[in-house]
């Protein structure tokens, strides 16, 4: 690619990026992020490409998830465990209903970076930059925590490498071997039914997994070890670019900060810097979709994003809001399969379904209701059978940790309990019991299918 280079983005308009105060303290910045290691590998990156091309052909399911944004101070073992916990948990309920193995990616180790929808915020008269995330700014509402701080970018970096450290040894010492699931509990899971039919299902694949050994005579490691993949909105293009390298013996540039980085439902304008930016790196590349998404766009952003078709290339994460998806999604699944262009499908149901509520000390608290989510979801399986497209993948914002910040589920959270542990600092998550139930019901809609 002749009229590409890592820095060709500068010269397109680039939406949501940070206003430094001190050229040379981003400069500096940005010298030290080039020199440091990588987070993860070409190989790494080519394996899940190949994965994806496989859900693309139906052969496998994707399951996305973890926060929002990440947190600095969440950078703790415990939370990241549990991270892990919920969505290994997710996993093997799907993996039973899908009867296809499913590749899981988080949204964490480098998920720091929010666009907002406005770039200030106001409370009681006084005016501040917003809080874009902790690689741009901090939360508190004090003049010095919003000032955009390009050191950020280093500390982000470390805790990408630090949580992805962890993950890596947990997954390396057996904690994600299937024949130790009791590993993955979480402690607080009092909901009696999920909690029933989750050990149940534990205990039939235990089951299955010693069958499958005694005839083989031996331990199924390769089939029992499972992999995890990390991916975040590659939003601050100048973050991206430092962390994009050529490696040894292959050809192109790499993101080697994220297996799966994607680009946001804001900045996805197909003249914009960061489709500029993705359409030159060799990883997979995630595309969020909302309910502005024309046909005729996305069929030009698939042309300049993965001109040679390649498969595995482009994942397509839909988030129209239960209101919208009957109506918008229908001519796009439409319009991509008569083209014959290759692209995995995942339906985001969490985001076209935001609203605000009032409370604490928030006055624009953001909440989603967990019938909305499903319902869409729901939806989304219907018009991709309806349009002949597999659906072959999900993408949530949750967590493993007991929060109330989304409302229903098996425990009926109303908005008056949102206040319990609410401590999203951005978009509400699904919290753990909500999450393991969302992935019960997905699970029972692949068995049908
Ligand atoms: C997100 O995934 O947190 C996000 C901002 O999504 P979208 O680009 O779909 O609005
Ligand atoms: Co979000």
């Amino acid at each position: 690619m002749t009229d590409w280079s890592v820095e060709s983005w500068k010269s397109r308009a680039a939406l949501h990026q940070p206003v430094y105060a001190e050229p040379a303290a981003v400069e500096q910045a940005v010298r030290k992020l080039r020199s440091l290691p990588p987070l993860v590998t070409s190989w790494e990156i080519e394996r899940l490409k190949h994965e994806l091309a496989e859900a693309q052909a139906g052969k496998r399911f994707l399951l996305q998830g973890g926060d929002c944004s990440e947190s600095l101070a969440d950078c703790t073992s415990e939370t990241i465990a549990n991270k892990l916990k919920i969505l290994l948990q997710m996993s093997l309920v799907l993996v039973q209903g899908a009867r296809k193995p499913i590749t899981r990616v988080g949204r964490f180790a480098g998920q720091y970076a929010k666009p907002r929808s406005s770039p200030t915020e106001t409370r009681g008269g006084v005016t501040l930059p917003s809080y874009c995330g902790d690689l741009i700014n901090s939360h508190e509402f004090t003049p010095e925590a919003r000032q955009p701080d390009p050191h950020l970018m280093v500390r982000c970096y470390q805790h990408a490498a630090m949580t992805l450290n962890f993950i890596r040894s947990l997954i390396d010492a057996g904690f994600a071997d299937l024949h130790h699931p009791e590993y993955w509990e979480l402690s607080f899971c009092d909901n009696a039914a999920l909690q029933d039919e989750y050990h149940a299902m534990v205990r039939r694949l235990s089951d299955s997994i010693r069958f499958m050994e005694t005839i083989a005579g031996q331990s199924i490691d390769d089939l029992t070890r499972v992999e995890f993949f990390t991916s975040h909105e590659g939003l601050h293009l100048l973050y991206e670019s430092a962390g994009t390298r050529t490696v040894p013996r292959r050809e192109g540039y790499y993101n080697l900060t994220a297996h799966l980085p994607w680009i946001g439902d804001r900045c996805r304008a197909l003249d914009g810097a960061h489709v500029e930016y993705f359409r030159g790196i060799r990883n997979p590349v995630g595309v969020k979709l909302g309910p502005r998404a024309t046909a005729d766009e996305l069929l030009a952003l698939l042309d300049r994003l993965n001109p040679g078709n390649e498969p595995g290339r482009v994942v397509l994460i839909h988030r129209m809001g239960l209101a919208n998806v009957k109506r918008i999604l229908p001519p796009l699944l439409q319009a991509v399969a008569a083209s014959d262009r290759r692209v995995l499908w995942v339906c985001d149901p969490m985001h076209g379904n935001t609203r605000s509520v009032n409370g604490g000390a928030d006055p624009a608290r953001k909440t989603r209701d967990f019938n909305d989510i499903l319902g869409e979801l729901d939806a989304s399986f219907d018009l991709h059978a309806s349009a002949g497209t597999y659906l072959g993948g999900v993408h949530f914002e949750l967590t493993g940790d007991h929060v109330t910040e989304c409302t229903g589920g098996a425990r009926g959270l109303s908005e008056a309990d949102l206040d319990a542990n609410y401590r999203s600092t951005c978009d509400p998550r699904l919290n753990y019991e909500q999450s393991l139930e969302m992935s019960f019901l997905i699970g029972r809609r692949l068995a049908s299918a």
